[in-house]
């Protein structure tokens, strides 16, 4: 069996929860791709964004994790690059909707706005959610247009 891939991301700001993640990745049987930031000594959240938005566009992974204060300033970063739809998410409901409806291929949510357990929730929803494709497809394509 494959194993499944994935990338992940956070800056000083969410480099906390993203360490957890990881954990929580990897007890789901995932090989993870930890990007990095690796220390709490303050660094820019564009430079992390687009360089895991380019790793998921170009296909090295199908799917990608950014964590920040919010969750906000990944997700304006991450989709400036082509191919990248990534949705900030609070909710286990948006979470689903993101990717039934949108596809989204980056996941954003923020250290200082969700808690570990509802930050894996979250994760393990919108890893398990499979695109629904039909008239969301079209809607999809015109994103990409
Ligand atoms: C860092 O202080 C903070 O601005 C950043 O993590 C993020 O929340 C930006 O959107």
């Amino acid at each position: 069996m494959t194993q499944k891939t994935i990338v992940i991301g956070s800056d000083h700001a969410g480099l906390e929860l993203k360490n957890k993640i990881v954990v929580y990745l990897k007890e789901l049987n995932y090989e993870v791709k930890d990007i990095g930031t690796h220390t709490k000594d303050s660094c820019d959240y564009p430079v992390i964004a687009k360089e895991l938005s380019q790793l998921v566009a170009n296909g090295s992974y199908p799917k990608g994790i950014l964590i920040c204060g919010t969750g906000l300033g990944m997700a304006i970063t991450a989709n400036k690059t082509k191919g990248i739809r990534a949705v900030t998410v609070s909710d286990t409901t948006s979470a689903k909707c993101s990717r039934s409806h949108n596809d989204s291929n980056v996941l954003c949510f923020g250290e200082r706005i969700v808690g570990e357990y509802l930050a894996k929730d979250i994760v393990k929803i919108w890893l398990d959610t499979e695109f629904d494709g039909g008239r969301h497809s079209k809607r999809v394509n015109m994103i990409e247009d």
